[in-house]
This record gives structure tokens, C-alpha cells and sequence, in this order.
């Protein structure tokens, strides 16, 4: 049983092992990322019935652009089959559609069906879903510190005028672009044990779990325990 009043605002996840899924599975990895997005579905449906107000979900970096170039396509040709099957759903159920990184750089398809979810969700007021998509965290910061170089240079502040807050406003997660809160949860799932360039600023004082469930095989149950044992968990952020 989950305690309403201690539900994480934030929960981040890296949905990983997909490839190691169809593998087992013997099947391609591109039908491994398609059981990823089944299970992603649950996951959004989940969160929005539990009072999540944030899910983000780690759906392609900065680094994976090193695969092959049909898994690369493949995925985010997945991202079209998704919005249109599953937008509808989506907005029905009041969910707001975020993207964190540069999704300009994705086939024109994609750029539309991910702008038609903006678009249509953006007056929605439950969970804010953000996808993270072409993001990286060091990408991220370097682009924030060109931005307030360039105000800087403009005269709008000075450097010693700099603060963590105004760091924090100048990622995809702060208040220039999404007003999106630190994460209290990261999951990452396949037993992997690494934040792979995600959310390094948001994420000093996280709490952190690690299922060695592969992505596909995440089901509602297995965050639900999740979800529990981070209520049993101190956050001290420092004080005693
Ligand atoms: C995560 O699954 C999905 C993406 C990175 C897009 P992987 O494709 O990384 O799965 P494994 O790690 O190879 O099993
Ligand atoms: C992180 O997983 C990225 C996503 C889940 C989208 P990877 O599978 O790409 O990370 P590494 O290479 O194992 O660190
Ligand atoms: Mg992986």
C-alpha cells in the first residue's frame, strides 16, 4: 500500500535492456524496444493513477546516435506509432507531453508527430510526462552555460551574480523552459548501475533504484514495489 501523502513528485526512469529482452526473447532488438513501449505505457498509466506530477522517462541520448543506423531509425519511427496510437489516451486522461533535448535533430516525421503531442496536450493540467529524447546531461549543462555567457556578454548580470538556482533555470528542466522539479526517484532497470549522461545536475540528491528487471518486463507491480521501499527510505539532503 502506497502512503498518499509521501508520493514521489518526481519519479525519472532509464528504461533499459530492451536489447537484452529480444535477445532473450529471440527476436530483433527493434521488437525488444517495441515491448519497451508497451511496458512505458503502463508505466505513464501508473504514475497518472498514483498522483506522480512528474515521470520522465530516458527515451534516446546524445549517445546513442552510435548504433546502427536501422536501429537508430527504427526507434524513432516507434515514436510515431506511439503518438498516434496512443495520443488520444494520452490527452484523454489530462497528461501533458514535455521534451527535454533536442528533438529538432530527429526525421522530419518524427519532429511533427512529437509537435502534434506538444500541441495537443499543452493545456493539460495532471501528469507532466517528459520524454527525454536526444538528450544528454553534459549537452544540457554546456548549452546552459552558453546561454548565460551570452547574457553575461549582453550585461544582464555579471558573473559573480551567477548562482545554482539560475544554473538550474537554464536546463530543459528549469523554469526557461519546463519548470520541472529535481527528481526524488531515479529507476533504472536491467541491472545496470550508471546514470549514462542523464540528469547528473537534477539529480545530487536522488534517491536511486536499480530492479535487475529488464524494460520490457516492467509491469505496474514491480514499480509499485519500488515505489514502497522509497517510502520506507530517510532523505536527509544534507542535515541530520
Ligand atoms: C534501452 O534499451 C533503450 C534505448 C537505449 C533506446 P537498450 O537498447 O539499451 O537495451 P540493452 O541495454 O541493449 O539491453
Ligand atoms: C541509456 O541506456 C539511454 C536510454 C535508456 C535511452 P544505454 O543502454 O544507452 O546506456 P549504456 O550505454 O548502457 O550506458
Ligand atoms: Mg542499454
Amino acid at each position: 500500500m502506497l502512503d498518499e501523502r509521501n508520493i514521489p513528485k518526481h519519479v525519472a526512469i532509464i528504461m533499459d535492456g530492451n536489447g537484452r529482452w529480444a535477445q532473450k526473447n529471440n527476436t530483433t532488438r527493434l521488437a525488444g524496444h517495441n515491448a519497451g513501449m508497451r511496458a512505458m505505457k503502463e508505466i505513464v498509466k501508473s504514475s497518472s493513477a498514483w498522483g506522480v506530477e512528474h515521470l520522465t522517462v530516458y527515451a534516446f541520448s546524445t549517445e546513442n546516435w552510435k548504433r546502427s543506423v536501422e536501429e537508430v531509425s527504427g526507434i524513432f519511427k516507434l515514436i510515431v506509432i506511439y503518438v498516434d496510437k496512443e495520443l488520444k489516451e494520452l490527452h484523454k486522461n489530462n497528461v501533458k507531453v514535455n521534451i527535454l533535448g533536442d528533438y529538432s535533430k530527429l526525421p522530419k516525421e518524427s519532429v511533427e508527430r512529437l509537435e502534434k503531442a506538444l500541441g495537443t496536450t499543452k493545456n493539460n493540467t495532471g501528469l507532466q510526462f517528459n520524454i527525454a529524447l536526444n538528450y544528454g546531461s553534459r549537452d544540457e549543462i554546456t548549452k546552459a552555460v552558453r546561454l548565460i555567457s551570452e547574457k553575461v556578454k549582453n550585461g544582464e548580470f555579471t558573473p559573480e551574480q551567477i548562482t545554482e538556482e539560475m544554473i538550474g533555470q537554464h536546463l530543459y528542466t528549469g523554469g526557461l523552459f519546463h519548470n520541472i522539479p529535481d527528481p526524488d526517484l531515479i529507476i533504472r532497470t536491467s541491472g545496470e548501475r550508471r546514470l549514462s549522461n542523464y540528469l547528473l545536475w537534477q539529480s545530487a540528491y536522488s534517491e536511486f533504484a536499480f530492479p535487475d528487471v529488464l524494460w520490457p518486463d516492467f509491469s505496474p507491480a514491480e514499480y509499485m514495489k519500488i515505489m514502497e521501499e522509497y517510502q520506507s527510505r530517510d532523505r536527509r539532503f544534507g542535515g541530520r
